[in-house]
């Protein structure tokens, strides 16, 4: 039996006792074999050891060895099981807990000295490492929505509409300084959340009108937590804005077009994306044809006319040529993706024949596979 740190953890291993958090919630049992979820959950209660059998405790050939799936070993691995194979998956994993125990550090640091200078070179320079271990921004997005966990924190959601944000800045040809700017305004986004009661804001069932009310309210709890930093007004704008909608439906002031912060335009439409991929309560994650379609449904003339079509051409296109599950259970692959309506494209079915799924209004795709 040996404590090991949690970056030496590895898919595979066999923990020795059960493992409780502060709190004394029971979060693995004795016995129980690690997986990456498992490894992620730990860091993220901020678990600092584990003690783990040895080799010949648990019957594997090799002392401490990472087990680590091997897709070329499971006959069919889907897209999903490929994705966490990838031998970085693990390092991601890594630096993507330390980015969400940073971030619920400045936001406990922020609350309560509002007006002190914060260091958020850190935070790129952190950023710059997560997003190095990706090979590009196709394989971002892929590990991005594979870290799809039941954590659901106001600190995860942050750090996922920085990434998607920072990727629409790639792809619309941002330089690296707005690059930056747009990273941190997805960062401090929901900061006002904090402002909301944890029943209020992790209650699993409907809201009450006066609940929904004050929740609407965190705009503005985020713009006042954050309006004497001295930090990039861009960054204050996003969190006051980035619930205004471009027709004027949106909260909390019910602003239109131009009033509204160009760069919180974009945090919108990544916000509305990680909600939309995530796990709820009431819901499986959407898979991204499926968070398409949503944005197509709910009114494309919501979101910054400048942004929302780019957004949703390069999302649907990262899955051109992948294999997809449709919602009458039967598998294809992506061939074209039609321009004028994004979630239909054309696809081929394992039987060679080709169906453009624009002529069929209840075909759906369900999952990437
Ligand atoms: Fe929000």
């Amino acid at each position: 039996m040996k404590a090991l740190p949690i970056k030496d953890l590895r898919p595979g291993m066999v923990v020795t006792e059960p493992i409780y958090t502060n709190s004394g919630q029971r979060i693995l049992d004795a016995d129980s074999v690690l997986t990456g979820e498992s490894i992620y959950r730990l860091s993220f209660y901020n678990i600092s050891s584990v003690k783990v059998k040895k080799a010949d405790e648990n019957g594997s050939g090799e002392q401490y060895t990472a087990m680590i799936p091997n897709p070329s070993r499971v006959s069919n691995p889907s897209y999903s099981q490929k994705v966490k194979a990838q031998p970085e998956f693990m390092k991601y994993q890594i630096e993507y807990i330390k980015l969400i125990n940073s971030i619920r550090e400045v936001f406990d640091t922020i609350i309560r000295h509002p007006e002190a200078p914060i260091d958020t070179s850190h935070f790129l320079k952190d950023f710059s490492s997560l997003i190095s271990i990706c090979r590009n921004t196709v394989d971002l997005l892929d590990k991005l929505h594979n870290m799809r966990l039941d954590d659901d924190s106001v600190y995860t959601h942050c750090l996922n509409v920085a990434l998607i944000s920072r990727v629409i800045g790639k792809w619309l040809r941002f330089t690296s300084e707005e690059r930056d700017v747009l990273t941190l305004c997805g960062l401090f986004h929901d900061i006002g959340k904090t402002s909301i009661p944890d029943e209020i804001l992790n209650k699993p069932d409907k809201y009450t009108d006066e609940e929904f009310t004050l929740i609407k309210q965190h705009p503005l709890f985020g713009y006042k937590i954050l309006k004497k930093l001295p930090i990039d007004k861009r960054i204050k704008k996003a969190a006051l804005h980035h619930h205004e909608r471009y027709d004027g439906t949106g909260y909390p002031q019910g602003l239109q077009g131009a009033d509204i912060d160009d760069y919180a335009g974009i945090i919108a439409i990544a916000d509305v994306y990680d909600a939309t991929t995530s796990a709820r309560s009431y819901r499986s994650p959407l898979c991204p044809f499926q968070a398409i379609a949503m944005f197509e449904n709910d009114g494309l003339q919501k979101y910054s006319p400048q942004y929302i079509l780019t957004f949703l051409d390069r999302i649907a296109s990262t899955y051109q040529n992948n294999r997809v599950l449709l919602n009458n259970g039967q598998s294809a692959t992506v061939v074209m993706i039609n321009p004028n309506h994004l979630a239909k494209p054309m696809i081929q079915m394992d039987d060679g024949s080709v169906i453009d799924m624009q002529t069929n209004s209840d075909l759906e795709i369900v999952k990437i596979i």
